[in-house]
């Protein structure tokens, strides 16, 4: 069980990326900068704000570089753009991502459906970002989808992950994100996942994206946080999901994720009222309801009159 509750708990807000890139009905641009600039008053230090991969495979985010060019930037946090090439790597930086995160799969299958590439032509293509980023401010986070189970090929190797994590670390990237793209993962492989990674990469510099697709993912968030991980990327509402993964759905839910820190007494710097505020706006700019469960229920301190009947018996 976990017994050191003392160390924040960072939460990256990926409903602008990963949220929104599934969303079958566009979001304007104005509507993604808005979203953006609120999330930036919430606390978060940072924020996936978009990709530059190509239109045509995901046209909802089509319009990334007018979104990065038009939000207004907090300081202190810091906005990441995810990128599947070196074109996108350049049209991120165009666009002013303070980091760009690098996308491959574990699986070989998944990377062909989603990045139209082979494992080894993504590592090509990000050596080319990695020389394009040296000598910049840019940093640079690699992430490693279906790291916890294929929807194609399903179990996914520890070693398979390991040799991914160490082709990463021979990159020379500043992170490394441990992907569940489709829910995959259960408590105990998280655990015992993040204390092998975690034996080769600090925990400063690792994060875990995490689905709930099969209804484990906070619970395996507390699994990767017992075995040392602090980084974890969650989604307004619950949103997200990857278009070319079958059954994929939404991403943890981040004012649920934060509810359940604050119930702990783990600190995340997150405003929660705030954030719940913000999801209960979603159905009304997406046009359907949300995953989250706080954002229905309420916190845990939100209390309820007591029914009058029960009123005359105190
Ligand atoms: N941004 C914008 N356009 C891009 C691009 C990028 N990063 N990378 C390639 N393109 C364009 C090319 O210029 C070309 O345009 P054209 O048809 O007008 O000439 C077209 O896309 C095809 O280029 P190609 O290199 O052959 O790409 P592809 O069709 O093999 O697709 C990817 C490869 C990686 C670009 C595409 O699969 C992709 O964007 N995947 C990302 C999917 C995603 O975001 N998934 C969810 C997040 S994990
Ligand atoms: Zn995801």
């Amino acid at each position: 069980m976990i017994n050191d509750f003392s160390q924040r708990l960072i939460v990256q807000e990926v409903a602008p990326r990963d949220g929104l890139q599934i969303e079958p009905q566009w979001v304007e641009t104005a509507d993604k900068i808005a979203l953006i600039d609120q999330l930036s008053l919430a606390g978060f230090s940072r924020i996936e704000a978009g990709s530059f991969v190509s239109p045509k495979a995901i046209p909802a985010l089509r319009d990334g570089d007018e979104v990065f060019r038009g939000i207004q930037r907090q300081p202190g946090v810091i906005y990441v753009a995810l990128i599947p090439n070196l074109k996108g790597a350049e049209r991120a930086i165009a666009a002013g991502a303070d980091e760009l995160n690098l996308v491959m799969s574990a699986s070989q299958t998944h990377n062909l459906a989603n990045m139209r590439m082979r494992c080894e032509q993504s590592l090509a293509a990000f050596g080319d970002v990695v020389s394009l980023a040296r000598g910049t401010t840019l940093s640079l986070n690699a992430s490693i989808a279906t790291t916890f189970g294929c929807p194609f090929e399903g179990k996914i190797s520890e070693d398979r992950v390991m040799q991914i994590v160490d082709a990463y670390q021979e990159l020379g990237v500043d992170g490394i994100s441990l992907a569940d793209t489709t829910g995959m993962a259960n408590p105990r492989q998280v655990y015992q996942l993040v204390q092998r990674v975690l034996s080769q990469v600090p925990a400063s510099r690792l994060t875990l994206h995490f689905h709930n697709t099969r209804g484990l993912g906070l619970s395996n968030v507390l699994a990767a946080y017992e075995a040392g991980a602090r980084r974890f990327d969650a989604s307004l509402g619950g949103l997200g999901g990857c278009p070319f993964a079958p059954g994929a759905s939404g991403n943890i839910c981040t004012e649920d994720l934060v509810n359940l820190c604050e119930e702990m007494g783990i600190a995340t710097g997150i405003d929660l009222p705030h954030l719940l505020a913000m999801s209960r706006r979603l159905p009304t700019l997406l046009g359907h309801e949300m995953p989250g469960q706080v954002a229905k229920a309420g916190r845990n301190c939100d209390l309820h009159p007591a029914p009058d009947d029960v009123m005359n018996l105190l």
